[in-house]
């Protein structure tokens, strides 16, 4: 709920502190003055003054996204990112007691960091997405989440050094603003598809494969801002896939705006009832440069 996170929120025009506006929390306000209203889900859409330029993933995407991740296909990027999650507090020395603040940038329907917060005591967690939809389900997957509809490219609706952990899965990095909001030993925890991710489904779906040096890409992006802290780890597995599963997969993602649905649905059609597929990732580490102030 927004209650358990309203000591990290701030107003995304000017970074002033945010509250309740009213015993019932049905409207946040800055110490500014500006108010921004709680939908009757429990979401709370925090823009600056030109508003959102994406609409992100569609209830449809993420209906898919549900449908796959609940078949259980994805539980080693869960059990890994929550993982690297837990390490990265040890690492920070958050204790339990002291509430550890995990944010999600691109949190979709909240599998990831709902999971997290279950296993991590005391732990609550701010679940951003630019996606209506997605901050639905966001605000009632977990009693511990408070769903903020944002853009990651824009200021973050987040005060200064409050951030033990952010996550980024599958998701935009805005890494000067991650520096901004993670505390002095705070990381960022990112999850990045790899060469090879669902290889064996690109060319009888025609879907574009993940591109060489994405990692490496996203380390130079993010220097200034962030440094890495030790290296990469690659995550990989293979899933054993029926058409259902295939299409859910495809569904929630890119591709799923790139092929016209009855051209998908031929494709998938002319696949074996089952495949094996395999899922790869990296898991990185970043910390805030200590160059900085
Ligand atoms: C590939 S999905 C990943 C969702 C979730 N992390 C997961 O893996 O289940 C990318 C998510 O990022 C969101 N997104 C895209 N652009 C965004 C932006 N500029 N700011 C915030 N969220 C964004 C989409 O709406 C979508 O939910």
């Amino acid at each position: 709920m927004l209650s358990d996170v309203i000591d990290l929120l701030a107003d995304p025009v000017d970074g002033t502190p945010l509250r309740a506006g009213d015993a019932a929390w049905k409207t946040l306000v800055s110490e500014s003055g500006h108010n921004y209203d709680v939908a009757r889900q429990g979401y709370v859409t925090l823009a600056g003054g030109a508003g959102l330029r994406y609409s992100g993933d569609d209830a449809e995407m993420i209906q898919a996204r549900e449908t796959f991740l609940s078949g259980g296909h994805f539980a080693p990027f869960v059990e890994a990112i929550t993982d690297h999650v837990g390490q990265a507090l040890d690492d920070a020395g958050v204790a339990d007691d002291a509430h550890p603040s995990i944010v999600e940038i691109g949190a979709g329907t909240g599998y990831y960091l709902s999971h997290t917060l279950d296993s991590i005591e005391n732990s609550r967690g701010v679940g951003i997405d630019v996606s209506v939809p997605a901050a639905k389900r966001l605000a009632s997957c977990h009693p511990n989440i408070g769903a903020v509809v944002a853009d990651a490219w824009s200021r973050l609706p987040l005060r200064d050094g409050v951030v033990d952990a952010v996550t980024v899965i599958f998701a935009p990095r805005n890494a000067a603003e991650f520096a901004r909001v993670l505390s002095t030993e705070g990381q960022v925890i990112v999850l990045t598809a790899d060469a090879g991710h669902l290889a064996e489904l690109r060319e009888p779906l025609g879907i574009i494969d993940v591109e060489e040096g994405k990692v490496e890409r996203m380390i130079a992006q993010a220097s200034g801002h962030l440094v890495p802290v030790g290296d990469p780890e690659s995550v990989e597995f293979q899933m054993n896939l029926d058409q259902a599963s295939i299409a859910a997969q495809i569904g929630m993602s890119p591709s799923a705006r790139h092929i016209h649905p009855t051209v998908l649905a031929e494709r998938i059609a002319a696949l074996p009832e089952t495949m094996t597929v395999t899922a790869r990732a990296a898991i990185t580490r970043l910390r805030r440069d200590p160059h900085l102030s």
